[in-house]
């Protein structure tokens, strides 16, 4: 069938959607949702068989789905309507939760029901939920939805009575009483909010938005709300029955969301608690690198925010893997966190630094060290073992290691040209040929699209690709790591991949592969053309689109031909 996604933005659910129909032999195009005048364009020069809205922010206008079959997906049970489905479910604490596809019809979330799928709350953030159990629900319902409408056939499911429209969850409904809340409503209210909008509060008598709260198991102090302790960049604030960690603010409504350590100078005041060591601490608290060991195998995690990783971060990071490498094992698998993996350098950070040109050539050098390191390892063999997704530098950093594993569902963006034609470094230039081959590697550049974890693993770019279910996941992590620091041949095969990078190194050493990516990187953030700071610039402030991307829309492009 021929497909368009009418969609807000192509984010991590449009994208696997477009992957997982593309991979079915669907014919398909992207529109962003700008206007309807620009929509009814799209279908005009697209005509097609079906539109499927999954990320949408207002109605697909009536003069489209009065004319085309138009699915749209709801992230809420089959019955729930309203704008903040999955706010209101984590902030009520249901313990169960669902996707539904419906036809698009005048009133809202209201048309006949075409497929839905349930599954179990876990206790975590919106944005987690929504990049993991609501992306898995979204993509099978859609599948289900799509091959129920080919078939000619299905009778979709008409309410007999529906429920009310439940309202945009509102800023009052989501405030936080210090007085009384306990520690659990705080962090069910901040998970509710997390990603957008946050919850508006204060803190150092200045009002704020709070995102990224933690746990914190064994600390307790000061007045409920009071600020009693921080760690790196992140704050302790009492409670009224123990604290909870904050990560990340956005101070006013027009400024960008920071590590809340950075946004408040009052914060350098604040009692420090160091982190002991890197080992992973015992109960819960703040701990963005945490190590683990076992078998022989060492298990490095950065849980950082985003997966954005800025220059002290990458540092820190260096340090623990170098660490790491001191330690009586093996193996060392690289786990990033539990949602991204990496999305490359910090662009928050970087766009509130004083000259974002200087923080960025500063966090790509950072970077770089990092994949360097990984690189150079003689003494181990280094695993990425990716449960979340990655984007840009990450992905190379990621590529860095000897084996690459992905959890089956996590999406890969190795490329970075869709932030204003960055040229990219972490040694990609080095890592990218030689799993893809020239001609691979410069279409993965040229093409700008998502890698589900199948299309990673037969291009190359990934070494296998492992269970969706977390918990299985691991265990294959753990499974396939032991097998490596236990196998009968581990000393031969530590001697061949050294044998590898020293040839390597004599046909090109690794700082010439860096001195020229960074050639190109120096002309991106110094150069006459502007495109990355703009591109970054609206990248954080979230700017709306005002176009579909080429790239993205087949049916925009000179030479389209419009089906007959
Ligand atoms: N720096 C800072 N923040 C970043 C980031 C980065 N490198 N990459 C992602 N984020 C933030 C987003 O702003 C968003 O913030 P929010 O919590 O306020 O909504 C959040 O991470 C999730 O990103 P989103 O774009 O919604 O996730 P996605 O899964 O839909 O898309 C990517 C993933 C990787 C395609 C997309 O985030 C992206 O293009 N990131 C930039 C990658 C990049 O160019 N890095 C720099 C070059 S190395």
């Amino acid at each position: 069938m021929r497909i368009l996604l009418l969609t807000h933005s192509y984010n991590s659910l449009t994208q696997r959607l477009h992957a997982e129909l593309a991979a079915r032999g669907h014919e398909l195009a992207i529109e962003f949702d700008i206007a309807d005048s620009v929509a009814e364009e799209a279908v005009d020069l697209f005509q097609p068989d079906l539109i499927v809205a999954p990320y949408l922010r207002r109605a697909i206008p009536e003069s489209i789905w009065k004319h085309r079959m138009c699915f749209v997906v709801h992230p809420g049970i089959v019955g729930d309507r309203g704008p903040s489905a999955l706010d209101r479910a984590i902030q009520d604490g249901v313990t169960e939760w669902g996707v539904t596809v419906l036809q698009a019809e005048a009133e809202m979330d209201a048309g006949p029901v075409w497929a839905s799928e349930t599954f179990a709350m876990r206790r975590t953030t919106k944005s987690s939920l929504y990049r993991n159990e609501v992306t898995a629900a979204a993509c099978r319902a859609v599948l289900t939805a799509v091959e129920r409408y080919a078939s000619g056939s299905f009778d979709p499911m008409r309410l007999s009575a529906l429920s009310p429209l439940r309202p945009l969850l509102k800023r009052e409904e989501r405030r936080i009483d210090w007085s009384c809340d306990d520690t659990a409503t705080v962090l069910r209210k901040i998970a509710a909010a997390d990603g957008f909008p946050g919850v508006a509060d204060q803190m150092f008598g200045e009002p704020c938005h709070l995102y990224d709260a933690h746990a914190e198991s064994t600390l307790r102090g000061g007045q409920p709300g009071d600020v009693i302790a921080r760690c790196e960049t992140a704050l302790l604030r009492a409670t009224v029955d123990g604290a909870v960690w904050i990560g990340h603010v956005r101070r006013h409504a027009n400024s960008i969301k920071l590590p809340v350590a950075l946004a408040f100078p009052e914060a350098a005041g604040v009692p420090e608690l160091p982190l002991a060591n890197w080992w992973a601490a015992e109960g819960e608290t703040w701990q963005d690198i945490a190590y683990r060991e076992r078998d022989g195998v060492g298990y490095l995690h950065f849980e950082f925010y985003n997966g954005a990783m800025g220059t002290q971060q990458c540092q820190r990071l260096l340090q623990a893997y170098r660490w790491a490498l001191t330690r009586p094992t093996r193996v060392v698998v690289l786990m990033g966190g539990a949602d991204f993996w990496s999305n490359g350098i910090h662009l928050n950070l970087i766009e509130a630094a004083d000259s974002p040109a200087d923080e960025s050539w500063a966090n790509i050098n950072a970077m770089n060290d990092l994949a360097e390191a990984i690189i150079r390892t003689e003494s181990h063999f280094i695993v990425a073992a990716l449960q979340g997704n990655a984007g840009a530098g990450g992905c190379f950093l990621a590529r860095a290691a000897d084996q690459l594993w992905v959890r089956e569902g996590a999406l890969l963006n190795p490329h970075y040209k869709n932030m204003g034609n960055l040229y990219g470094s972490e040694y990609w230039t080095y890592l990218l040929p030689a799993r893809v081959g020239e001609e691979g590697a410069r279409a993965i550049m040229r093409n700008r699209l998502p890698l589900t974890a199948q299309a990673a693993v037969e291009r190359g770019f990934a070494d296998a690709r492992l269970s969706e279910n977390a918990d299985i996941f691991f265990a294959e992590v753990v499974r396939r790591a032991n097998e490596l620091a236990h196998a009968e041949d581990f000393s031969p095969r530590l001697a061949a991949k050294k044998e590898r990078r020293a040839k390597d190194e004599a046909e090109k050493p690794l700082s010439l592969y860096r001195a020229e990516e960074l050639a190109q990187m120096r002309r991106n953030f110094y150069g006459f053309d502007p495109s990355y700071h703009v591109a970054r610039y609206r990248f954080v402030r979230k700017s709306p689109h005002s176009w579909t991307p080429r790239h993205l829309a087949p049916h925009r492009n000179p030479g389209w031909q419009q089906p007959v």
